[in-house]
């Protein structure tokens, strides 16, 4: 389609193949490791007493897995898809474009095997150890050079919203990744972090809130405001909010960290900054959402038969609903409840299900036909069935960690009039059980979904019908 508008350029679009399917696969694995780890913590014999199988070797895999082996993938592709098209050119050095696509599974290989082997450096999103750290930043440096190179090759004045989100997540993970995990060396596998104490964890939780900023929400919403004005066939609601948007999400977020550390020895001024910040992002977040949504004005009758556009405003809903819990439990009272509860685990899954999930399957459902010659997905009624099964497994697993949560802390906190506890932790333990068999049922939705996607990935790369019909779409930048 967009090859009508300008049939001299050539799109490298290997690349965006490679990443969009590794992203599936990834999907596929990781989430299925989520059901494993989700099953162990209802029933513990499943750790089989072998230690490469334990909770928590595999928790930490299924984290990676599924932010940087999955999301991380549909990032590279739809950016490389996307940069591409709104600049009207091919990525600048695609031979190092296609470096960062083995070097990135490289670094995930490397992550499933040292990972259940229990190499670790201890902190949450940056548990891989020196070696495959150094590897991370030569693909990310690549990256940077591929993709913002293109943007300086591009025959169009404008540079796109998308691009500044994608060029935002690029830069602030590269800043990230290099802070966070300065250390020394103490053998191939082992490190020692160059920060201690409370400083080591403000780093850590500078990096880890961040990287929820700007690899699960800066990255996504890239995607956001290139697949939903297509696949919507309208312009972008309001350009003007857009980059309101950008500099205010992204000028907010770094100072929000904080809030993962409260109540603990970090200086309370520092608490009360991050609570701060969290409550005034909820004003660029919904801003954000709005934009999306109201993209659709005019449209909405296209909700009704098309399951690509749903996953992709289902999952702005569940943005919008994750960043207004976000800031709610960034309040110190409220965060003293939610606070080591499974309040937390629902938040996080709200996030990373319904939006970065969702987000991530209408994107790839718009890209895989176009990337394998096709003129749609092999089965819409399978779009549409996955896209039930993921948004009834999203609702089982969060609403049963909400209530489970909200329990938690509430039995924690209670006493008796003599000032002793009510309730003794393995009572609180023994009350959850049942919502982890609820959240085991909604996680294998959630992955059924996700294997019927991969079955209509390979038939549409098979035997999918091929285009025919070239039909001029809206492009977005023209917004
Ligand atoms: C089938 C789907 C999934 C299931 C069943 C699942 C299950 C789980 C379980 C059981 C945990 C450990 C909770 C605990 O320690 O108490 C967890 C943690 C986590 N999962 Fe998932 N998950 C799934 C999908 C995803 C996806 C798609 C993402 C991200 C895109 C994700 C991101 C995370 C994160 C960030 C944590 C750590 C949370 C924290 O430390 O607070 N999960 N998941
Ligand atoms: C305005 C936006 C948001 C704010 C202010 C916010 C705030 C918070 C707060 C207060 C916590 C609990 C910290 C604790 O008690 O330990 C938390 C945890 C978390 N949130 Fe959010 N959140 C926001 C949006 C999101 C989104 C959109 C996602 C996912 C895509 C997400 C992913 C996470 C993760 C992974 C954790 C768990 C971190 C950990 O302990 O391992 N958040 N967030």
């Amino acid at each position: 389609m967009d090859a009508l508008k300008n049939s001299a350029v050539h799109y490298d679009d290997k690349v965006v193949r490679q990443f969009s399917i590794m992203a599936v696969v990834w999907g596929v694995i990781g989430m299925a490791v989520g059901v494993l780890v989700a099953a162990q913590l209802a029933w513990p014999e499943l750790n089989f007493g072998v230690p490469w199988l334990s909770f928590g070797r595999l928790r930490p895999l299924h984290t990676n897995a599924v932010i940087f082996a999955f999301g991380g993938s549909a990032l590279f592709a739809t950016s490389y898809y996307v940069v591409q098209r709104t600049c009207q050119t091919g990525l600048f050095m695609p031979k190092l474009a296609s470096l960062t696509f083995w070097c990135w599974q490289l670094v995930i290989v490397g992550a499933v095997i040292s990972l259940p082997m229990g190499y670790t450096q201890g902190k949450e999103y940056a548990e891989l150890e020196w070696p495959i750290d150094l590897l991370i930043l030569v693909t990310w440096v690549s990256y940077a050079i591929v993709f913002f190179g293109t943007i300086g090759i591009r025959k169009v004045k404008h540079i796109y919203v998308a691009n500044w989100f994608f060029g935002a997540y690029i830069i602030a993970i590269a800043l990230l990744h290099i802070f966070n995990n300065i250390s020394m060396p103490a053998g191939l596998m082992k490190s020692y972090s160059a920060y201690a104490g409370v400083q080591d964890a403000m780093i850590q939780w500078w990096y880890g809130h961040n990287a929820v900023g700007f690899l699960l929400t800066a990255g996504f919403l890239g995607m956001m405001y290139y697949f939903i004005p297509k696949q919507a066939g309208r312009p972008v609601y309001s350009y003007r909010l857009s980059i309101v948007h950008f500099w205010a999400l992204i000028f907010t977020y770094m100072w929000a960290g904080p809030h993962h550390l409260h109540y603990t020895a970090l200086p309370d001024w520092t608490q009360s900054v991050g609570m701060v910040f969290s409550i005034i992002l909820l004003a660029p977040s919904w801003g954000g959402m709005i934009n999306g949504v109201m993209t659709l004005s005019g449209a909405w009758h296209k909700l009704r038969d098309d399951p690509i556009l749903r996953f992709l405003i289902v999952a702005l809903s569940f943005y919008g609903m994750s960043t207004f819990e976000g800031p709610m439990m960034a309040i110190k009272t409220v965060n003293a409840l939610s606070h080591y509860t499974d309040w937390t685990i629902g938040h996080v899954h709200s996030g990373a299900l319904g939006w970065v999930g969702l987000i991530t399957m209408g994107s790839l459902y718009y890209l895989i036909p176009r990337l394998f010659g096709k003129d749609k997905m092999y089965s819409v009624p399978a779009i549409e069935l996955h896209f039930w099964m993921a948004t009834i497994g999203i609702v089982l697993y969060i609403a049963a960690m909400w209530i489970a949560g909200v329990m938690q802390g509430l039995m924690w906190r209670a006493v008796n009039p003599d000032g002793t506890l009510t309730y003794t932790f393995v009572e609180s333990v023994k009350a959850t059980y049942p919502f982890y068999v609820i959240r085991v049922v909604g996680g294998l939705l959630y992955l059924g979904g996700m294997l019927v996607m991969a079955w209509n990935t390979w038939m549409t790369a098979i035997n999918g019908r091929s285009v025919k019909v070239l039909i001029p779409a809206v492009n977005p930048s023209h917004a």
